[in-house]
């Protein structure tokens, strides 16, 4: 009766990851439970997500490594997985289900960086913004409601806005990854879209510095100015207070993504018998909102919702 906060099937965004041919399903071993789906299977559990009351998915590809580059070109592709998972998506669930994109070139690039490299190896801003335009317009084609540009280049989400705009696509939201963190909780995504073992070095010099909160809001701020509809903190339970100055200092929607290594902590430690599984994970998503969250990106969201359903 005095409870303050309530967590609903409605605060769930469900991440999947599609991989290449039909009736595939292929766990990921380093996250019990979620597994890449051929783009037939991703239309099933969107199928699935209507059923369970949860609002969006977000679609992350698992590229084969044939059509990864050194310039990732096969992310603006308007054929390549990511399309035709969307239109795959649309085509079974109708406007039912919300589609939320990644936009970035990790699982494209054949150097596992989320954008364009010079012959050091350091990651070009401005030549990377030229191409997540043009990778979030044929998402956008495809039938994307919402891009979101997981990447951190400056000025991409104003770059990105104005593409919008100027191509045929004024309704399409931007959900901008603006704080997101050099983290090390990022493992078992970078397993399953494939470029964990492509990576050499880090990402440190455009995600964020794990000590700083101010800096975060000035990110934040940035994008909004930009054009974001909405920000994202990332990852998600070390990082309650960003999300919390976040929403306090701008009351823009901010989500969380409670990241692969947050699952799989999860479900390790309920497996090593430390608490109950089911306990653990709706305390961790209660928190987000406490935290003034208008939703959470977390791979649990199936099991949230069978929950939440009773
Ligand atoms: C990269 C991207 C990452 C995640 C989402 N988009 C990993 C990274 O930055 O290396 C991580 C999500 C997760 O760990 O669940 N564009």
């Amino acid at each position: 009766m005095q409870r303050e906060t309530v967590l609903t099937t409605d605060d769930l965004i469900w991440p999947l990851f599609v991989t290449q041919g039909s009736g595939v399903e292929d766990p990921v071993k380093s996250l019990p439970g979620v597994s890449r789906w051929s783009v037939d299977g991703i239309a099933q559990r969107a199928r699935e997500a209507v059923e369970l009351g949860i609002p969006c998915i977000a679609l992350f590809p698992n590229t084969p490594s044939g059509k990864r580059s050194e310039d990732g070109a096969e992310a603006f592709n308007p054929d390549n997985l990511m399309c035709r998972a969307i239109k795959a998506v649309r085509d079974a669930c109708g406007t039912d289900i919300g589609i939320l994109t990644d936009v970035a070139l990790d699982p494209y690039t054949s150097h596992g960086q989320d954008g364009l490299v010079d012959e050091t190896g350091y990651v070009l801003n401005d030549d990377t913004v030229a191409v997540l335009v043009d990778q979030a317009l044929v998402q956008a084609e495809a039938g994307a409601d919402i891009v979101a540009p997981s990447d951190m280049m400056d000025g991409r989400v104003k770059a990105i806005r104005m593409a919008l705009e100027m191509n045929g696509h004024p309704n399409v939201q931007i959900m901008s990854y603006a704080a997101k963190y050099a983290s090390a909780f990022y493992g078992p995504f970078r397993d399953a879209v494939g470029s964990g073992g492509l990576l050499k070095g880090d990402k440190k010099s455009y995600q964020m510095d794990p000590a700083n909160g101010d800096e975060a809001l000035r990110e934040i701020a940035l994008d909004i100015a930009e054009g974001a509809d909405s920000v994202m903190v990332k990852p998600g339970l070390a990082y309650l207070d960003v999300i919390w100055r976040a929403k306090q200092a701008f009351g823009v929607p901010v989500y969380a993504y409670q990241v692969s290594g947050e699952y799989a902590l999860i479900e390790a430690g309920a497996a090593a018998g430390i608490g109950d599984r089911d306990a653990l994970l709706m305390e961790k998503l209660v928190a987000f909102k406490r935290a003034g969250c208008s939703g959470v990106l977390t791979y649990h969201a199936p099991v949230a919702a069978r929950l939440l359903n009773g």
